[in-house]
């Protein structure tokens, strides 16, 4: 496939937790890689600032987790040497950018956001609810604006974020009258099934469930969560007859065994029990997160933040050309 003569792309995920489990991966993760390796120009960026909207008072965390992400980024098979990886605080345009986006952008647009009301609710008493989360999708905006992307991938549940963006955009080119940005496209993963992974109990995956595969998680702690998996709930001896599409473990294996077809077929029809399906689970899942292991084990700290510091330069480089076009479009000096 041809690439389009921008071939920047930008995307990120929060750094409310320090590990990243398969459905990160799956709904995202695993698509960035993708288009790394196809030849476009990512920006791979840890939001920590957005973390900072429900974790305000564990900034240090929030940090420290930064690391950690950026860790699972390159363990996931994003090379820092093609990639830009880079931590949201660390290239101040971000905030300054949002500061002037807060600016012109109509308090309903805002309101309306789904995201924004769930967040309401988690955080419980209006009194802790901070002014940051109103701005969260402002905020985001600005991530994306600043590289002036030709898309932006991500999961389906980011794409009331993405709407705001552009609108935001136009807004911007109306007002001061000048083209300074280009509405970017949204890269939605196409296929359901891995854009969807569910938890082990079948809920959503998710680290308040404690139902989650973590990527850095050992061989051996994979073989245990996967043997406390949820299954066929009416399959209690090996040859009752199981319903493979309520099944995280079958669900799984359609994801990580080339043999899942025979796989499903024999335990519908009673012939394979829940304990076989786990045990070639594990086999299958821990081979193919071996690589991301191995990765991973090969990152030190120092590793890292070298690689971080030369993300944020070239990340830095980027937002800056766009920030000076920016105070000109507005006439700012
Ligand atoms: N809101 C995204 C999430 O919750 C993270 C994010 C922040 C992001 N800035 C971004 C995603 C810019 C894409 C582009 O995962």
């Amino acid at each position: 496939m041809e690439l389009p003569a921008n071939k920047r792309i930008l995307s990120g995920m929060r750094s409310s937790n320090p590990r990243l489990h398969i459905g990160n991966y799956e709904g995202a993760l695993r698509n960035w890689v993708d288009l790394q390796n196809q030849g476009y120009d990512m920006y791979c960026m840890v939001a920590d600032l957005h973390a900072l909207t429900t974790m305000y008072e564990e900034p240090g965390e929030v940090s420290r987790n930064a690391r950690e992400v950026a860790k699972d980024y390159i363990a996931a098979g994003i090379d820092p040497a093609k990639s830009a990886v880079f931590v949201q605080s660390h290239v101040r345009e971000h905030s300054e950018l949002h500061l002037l986006f807060s600016m012109m952008t109509p308090l309903g647009w805002l309101e309306r956001v789904p995201t924004y009301k769930e967040k309401q609710e988690d955080l419980g008493a209006a009194e802790r609810e901070p002014y940051g989360l109103l701005g969260y999708p402002v905020l985001q905006t600005v991530d994306i604006l600043l590289y002036k992307p030709y898309g932006v991938p991500v999961g389906r549940d980011q794409a009331p974020h993405l709407e705001i963006g552009n609108d935001i955009a136009l807004r911007f080119n109306r007002l001061y009258g000048k083209d300074v940005f280009t509405p970017y496209k949204y890269m939605i993963p196409e296929d359901e099934s891995r854009a969807k992974v569910p938890g082990l109990d079948m809920r959503k995956m998710s680290k308040s469930y404690d139902n989650c595969i973590y990527l850095s998680d050992t061989e051996d702690q994979t073989a245990a969560r996967i043997k406390s998996a949820f299954t066929t709930p009416t399959k209690i001896k090996k040859d009752d007859p199981g319903v493979p599409e309520g099944c995280a473990v079958c669900q799984y294996l359609r994801l990580y065994s080339k043999d899942w077809e025979t796989q499903w077929d024999e335990d519908r029809q009673g012939l394979r029990g829940c304990m076989q399906n786990k045990k070639e689970l594990t086999e299958a899942l821990n081979e193919y997160l071996r690589p991301m292991r191995e990765r991973r084990a090969a990152l030190d700290d120092a590793t890292i933040e070298d690689i971080l510091r030369d993300g944020a330069a070239r990340a830095t480089e980027r937002a800056a050309a766009t920030m000076a076009e920016v105070r000109d479009a507005m006439g700012m000096f």
